[in-house]
C-alpha cells in the first residue's frame, strides 16, 4: 500500500513533496472513560490515512482527496471552521501554526485506507498525518503529545466533538503489537503486550452511519459532569468520575437524576474493568478479558445507552458462535464497529457466520476487518 500510495503522490504531484501516515485505533475496553480522567486501552491498526505535502504555486490552500475525487481551495486567511473534511486541515492550521495560518501555499493530498463513519477514529488519523506532515515541513519542533491535544483541539473546535484523548493520542503512539494503557489525567501510558497468536481481533461493521452520534456525545459528557458536580457536594475530593467509588456513588443514589446516575455508573465500572482487563492480559486470560468486554457492551447498551439495534444484534450473535472470547460495540456509539476477540482456527466461519446472521435481519452484508496492532504515525 505504501509503494502505491508514493507512486500516486508522485505522479500527483510531479515535484518535491513530503508524505505522512497515521492509523486508526481499536479500543480494546474502558469506552467513554477517556474525558472522565479515566483510563483507555487502545491501539493502533494496519489502516492509515495519508497526507502529501508541497509548497503550492499559489498563495493558496489546496486540498485534494483521492478516494472521493474531491477538491477544495482555501485562502490563507481562512481560519473558522468549514463542513466536511477539510475543517480538520484548518483546525490543525490554527492550533499549530504560530501565527495561525500557513506562511505560504501549500498543496495537500489525502487519501486513505480507513473506513469512514465505522468508529475507527479515521477523523483522528487525518488530523494527526497531517499535523505530523506540517511539524516536519515547517520545523515546529512539536512533540507526539502536543501534536495529539491539537488533534483533540481540533475535534472539539473545528468539528463540535467534544472528545477526549484517546483517539489521537493512539494514532500518534501505537506500537506494533502493543496496546496503550493510558492515563487520560496525567497522560502517562504504559504499553501492554496484546501477544496471542492464537487469536485474532476481528472487526465488524455495523454499517449504520451515526449521525446521532456527536450530539448525543456531548449530552453524555455532560451527563457525567453533572454527576460530578453532584458527587463533590457529598465528596470535595471527587474532581472526575474517575475519583468516584461504585460505593460513594451508590450512597448519592437518591439524590441524583437516574439518568445521570446510570450514565455515571457505567463510567465507574469501566474504568475497573479496564483495570481488571489489563491484568487478564498479563495473565494471558483471554477468557477473563472476554468476559470484561461483554459486561462492557452491556453498559453501554443499558447503562450508557449509546448502543444500536445493530451493534446490539451482533454482540448477541456472537455468543452463540464457537471460537469467540468477547464481544462489544467499540468507539463513541450509535453504530460504528464491533470488536471481537476469536480464535484463529474459528476466524474464517466466524465472519461467514456473523455475516450470515446479520443479512438475515437486516438484508446486508457487514464488512470485516482482522486488524493487526501497529505502528504509530509516521513521515514515509
Ligand atoms: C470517540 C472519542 C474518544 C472516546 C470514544 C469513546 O472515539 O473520540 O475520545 O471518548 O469515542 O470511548
Amino acid at each position: 500500500m505504501i509503494e502505491d500510495i508514493r507512486k500516486q503522490f508522485q505522479q500527483i504531484f510531479g515535484k518535491q513533496h513530503q508524505i505522512a501516515a497515521a492509523p486508526g485505533r481499536v479500543n480494546m475496553i474502558g469506552e467513554h472513560t477517556d474525558y472522565n480522567n479515566g483510563f483507555v486501552l487502545p491501539g493502533a491498526i494496519d489502516k492509515n490515512i495519508f497526507v502529501g505535502l508541497a509548497p503550492a504555486a499559489d498563495n493558496r490552500l489546496n486540498l485534494r482527496a483521492v478516494q472521493y475525487g474531491e477538491a477544495f481551495s482555501f485562502a490563507l486567511d481562512q481560519t473558522g471552521p468549514v463542513k466536511g473534511w477539510p475543517t480538520y486541515l484548518l483546525g490543525m492550521i490554527h492550533m499549530l501554526l504560530p501565527e495561525k495560518r500557513l506562511p505560504y501555499g501549500l498543496d495537500v493530498v489525502v487519501s486513505g485506507e480507513i473506513p469512514v463513519g465505522a468508529g475507527l477514529s479515521s477523523s483522528a488519523a487525518l488530523c494527526s498525518a497531517f499535523g505530523l506532515a506540517l511539524n516536519e515541513i515547517f520545523d515546529l519542533g512539536q512533540t507526539r503529545l502536543e501534536l495529539a491535544l491539537a488533534g483533540q483541539k481540533t475535534e472539539q473546535q473545528f468539528a463540535g466533538l467534544q472528545c477526549g484523548i484517546m483517539d489521537q493520542f493512539a494514532s500518534l503512539h501505537g506500537k506494533a503489537g502493543h496496546l496503550i494503557k493510558l492515563d487520560c489525567r496525567s497522560l502517562a501510558f504504559e504499553y501492554i503486550p496484546f501477544d496471542f497468536p492464537d487469536h485474532r481481533i476481528v472487526l465488524v461493521n455495523t454499517m449504520v452511519s451515526h449521525l446521532l452520534a456527536s450530539s448525543e456525545y456531548n449530552l453524555r459528557r455532560e451527563q457525567c459532569e453533572a454527576g460530578v458536580a453532584l458527587l463533590q457536594r457529598f465528596y470535595p475530593e471527587i474532581q472526575s468520575l474517575r475519583d468516584a467509588t461504585e460505593i460513594q456513588l451508590h450512597s448519592v443514589s437518591t439524590q441524583m437524576n437516574p439518568v445521570d446516575f446510570s450514565r455515571c455508573r457505567f463510567v465507574v465500572e469501566e474504568n475497573q474493568r479496564l483495570l481488571d482487563g489489563c491484568v487478564f492480559l498479563k495473565e494471558k486470560n483471554l477468557e477473563g478479558f472476554g468476559r470484561l468486554m461483554y459486561a462492557s457492551h452491556e453498559g453501554l447498551s443499558r447503562d450508557y445507552e449509546v448502543s444500536c439495534p445493530e451493534s446490539d444484534f451482533l454482540v448477541e450473535e456472537t455468543r452463540k458462535i464457537a471460537g469467540v472470547r468477547g464481544a462489544r460495540q467499540m468507539g463513541g456509539g450509535f453504530g460504528g464497529c464491533m470488536i471481537a476477540l476469536v480464535e484463529n482456527d474459528a476466524v474464517e466461519s466466524f465472519i461467514a457466520s456473523i455475516q450470515e446472521r446479520y443479512r438475515i435481519q437486516f438484508l446486508e452484508t457487514p464488512d470485516c476487518y482482522i486488524m493487526n496492532i501497529s505502528e504509530g504515525a509516521k513521515i514515509l
